[in-house]
């Protein structure tokens, strides 16, 4: 397996869509179509891209910030002895902010019931997508029936190059917002109060400089890098397009770079300028970072300013399994805190 590392290496070829194309599909255990516009490369790329930037610029995300500081306020105010952080905190906050983003608060019960991960994981480990394919399925049929002008519902009449997106476009493009937003925030919101239940000293800090929150998100995404690598087509190395070979961009190891970041081992609340690629790096790079990061900020203002101490709980499943980088929490399946003061 090619992996590319390091900071300006990753950089290089994430700007090189020709030697290392998104022209390709994963999940095929799970899905018969492209998540868009993640696989695939330009001119399509920047024309199915351009029709979400309206619904996720910062701009249109922040005139989100009072209903999502609602939001915050009502779950962490219903927490008084210990919490569940995973699905009681960070899930219920995410599925509910994207249901004000996307305009479909109606959805937002059955968004939750699917879990983090978009596709549900059966006791054997076999992953499973025929709960998302009905709901796509039901979503789009009864936009036809009944126009809307939510998200999925300029989708559905979106047309690009003249021609109106095909089925598998809109099931495409409506898959990677749902899903692209869910496991990476749960891990950035649980490893924010994990690393802080540890660190008194970066607690207090906080506490009392709420400006100083939007940095430690960032050092967070640094850390953890929720999203550690993505493939490309090895376009020099592929002689039969049927049998494309792959090279990963790791994300994680340019998080990781000490040519690039000092100390890159270390949670630094002062770190200064801050060149990670957590989010990804040129076109393809994360179109709900500034999302992700409102929703993270809010969720630590409002719980900063109610707690001032709390400690993971030993029935937490946290996992450690980035064997390069074993020292950062590659999933937290359940982040149990107890609330001290
Ligand atoms: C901490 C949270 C998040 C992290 C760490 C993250 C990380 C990333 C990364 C690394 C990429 C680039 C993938 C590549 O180059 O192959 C990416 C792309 C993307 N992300 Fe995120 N993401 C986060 C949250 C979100 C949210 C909240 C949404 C939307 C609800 C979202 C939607 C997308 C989409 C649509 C793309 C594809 C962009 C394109 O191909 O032009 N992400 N994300």
């Amino acid at each position: 397996m090619k992996i590319i590392k390091g900071n300006a290496e990753v950089r290089k070829a994430a700007r090189d869509y020709e030697n290392y194309s998104s022209d390709l599909q994963g999940d095929l255990d799970v899905r018969d179509y492209k998540q868009l516009p993640l696989e695939v490369d330009p001119p399509d790329h920047t024309l199915l891209r351009d029709l979400l930037n309206p619904w996720f610029s910062k701009d249109a995300v922040n005139q989100h910030s009072a209903e999502f500081r609602t939001l915050a306020t009502s779950l962490i105010d219903s927490f008084t002895d210990e919490v569940e952080i995973t699905r009681d905190l960070a899930l219920k906050m995410i599925v509910q902010c994207l249901g004000v983003v996307f305009g479909r608060p109606q959805d937002v019960e059955e968004w939750f019931s699917w879990g983090p991960d978009t596709w549900i994981t059966d006791e054997d480990g076999i992953r499973h997508g025929d709960h998302l394919d009905r709901y796509l399925k039901k979503t789009f049929e009864d936009l036809d029936e009944n126009p809307t002008t939510d998200l999925f519902g300029v989708l559905n009449t979106a047309e690009i190059s003249g021609r109106p997106l095909t089925r598998k476009e809109k099931y495409g493009m409506a898959n990677l917002v749902l899903a692209g937003g869910r496991d990476t925030v749960v891990k950035l919101i649980s490893g924010c109060l994990w690393h802080l239940a540890n660190n008194s000293e970066h607690r207090k800090i906080l506490k009392s400089n709420a400006e100083l929150i939007p940095d430690f998100i960032s050092e967070m995404v640094r850390f953890l890098s929720p999203l550690p690598m993505m493939h490309r087509v090895d376009v020099q190395e592929t002689d039969d397009a049927a049998q494309p070979k792959y090279a990963w961009l790791s994300f994680i190891s340019a998080n990781q770079d000490e040519t690039a970041i000092a100390d890159p081992k270390e949670i630094k609340l002062d770190r200064g300028a801050n060149p990670h690629l957590g989010f990804g790096y040129g076109r393809h790079s994360c179109i709900g970072m500034h999302l992700a990061q409102l929703e993270a900020k809010i969720v630590l203002e409002i719980w900063l300013s109610k707690f001032s101490s709390w400690e993971v709980l030993p029935e937490s499943e946290l996992f450690f399994d980035f064997e390069e980088y074993n020292f950062i929490p590659s999933r937290f399946h359940k982040l149990k805190l107890k609330l001290i003061s």
